[in-house]
């Protein structure tokens, strides 16, 4: 991960299941100070961008020198992501596919973004994790760093998590209970003590796609085709409108209309 805060990145490496990975060698993640290739004494990777206008503009010589030295330094040299708001929002389908990769580059933006040749030049997927502004991309590479790495074997203690995640998948969790069995008068559903596995399975099920229709009705035109039969017998049920809608001739969205 190339940056001009590589600060912010500690605690996140060494922290819960990423930092239990890195440890046992599972992952390795990497930053670099972008101002390392600044090539001048004062670290300075900015300038004010042609045509005036608030903010700097980070230069593409230090980005492309810097680029070019860590693809270097390994025989593969991975898929070079930069993070921008302009980018395609990222979702589980693509850290699946960055999942598959050995090796990935992250490009951090700051201010104002980084020259357009950096992009003309180096051609990085450009990702955003949602449709909203921060302040650079070190946050956002970190949700991407996140999200891979539980996909890669052994990081999560428990494969099941993960796999029920993509069972799962296109739908929103269910509510999860544990002790106490009662909390200032709320009890637990019955069902989750009553041993019957099936039946749990089901309910659970039933409150994914009763959450996820009510609160994501656009999640579901998305997956529809992606659903099993069971999930898209119960969006009939909870929400026949928006289950007609999925089933309309055609298909009503794939994932290029999200
Ligand atoms: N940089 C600033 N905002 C961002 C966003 N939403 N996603 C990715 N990178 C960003």
């Amino acid at each position: 991960m190339l940056t001009l805060f590589p600060d912010l990145i500690g605690v996140f490496r060494s922290t819960g299941v990423l930092g239990r990975a890195v440890e046992r060698g599972l992952v390795e993640l990497e930053t670099h100070d972008l101002r390392r290739w600044a090539g001048n004494r004062w670290g300075q990777v900015d300038d004010e961008p042609y045509g005036g206008g608030a903010g700097m503009v980070i230069q593409a010589p230090p980005v492309l020198r810097a680029v070019r030295e860590l693809r270097d330094l390994s025989e593969d040299p991975g898929r070079l992501v930069m993070l921008t708001p302009r980018g395609r929002v990222f979702d589980q389908e693509l850290a699946r596919e960055l999942a598959t990769e050995d090796r990935l580059v992250l490009l951090c933006g700051r201010y104002e973004g980084f020259d357009e040749r950096v992009n003309e030049i180096l051609q990085p997927q450009e990702l955003s994790i949602g449709d909203y502004i921060l302040g650079g991309g070190e946050v956002a590479a970190m949700a991407v760093m996140e999200a891979v790495a539980r996909l890669l074997p052994g990081v999560v203690g428990d494969p099941r998590s993960v796999s029920e995640d993509s069972f799962a998948e296109g739908l929103l969790d269910y509510p999860a209970y544990t002790r106490p069995a009662e909390v200032e008068g709320h009890g637990i559903p019955e069902i989750l003590v009553s041993g019957h596995h099936e039946r749990i399975r089901r309910w659970r099920l039933e409150e994914s796609v009763r959450i996820t229709v009510e609160r994501r009705p656009g999640l579901v035109l998305c997956n529809w085709n992606r659903y099993p039969a069971e999930v898209r017998a119960l969006i009939r049920r909870f929400a026949p409108a928006l289950a007609a809608r999925c089933e309309e001739p055609g298909g009503p969205a794939t994932s290029e209309t999200r």
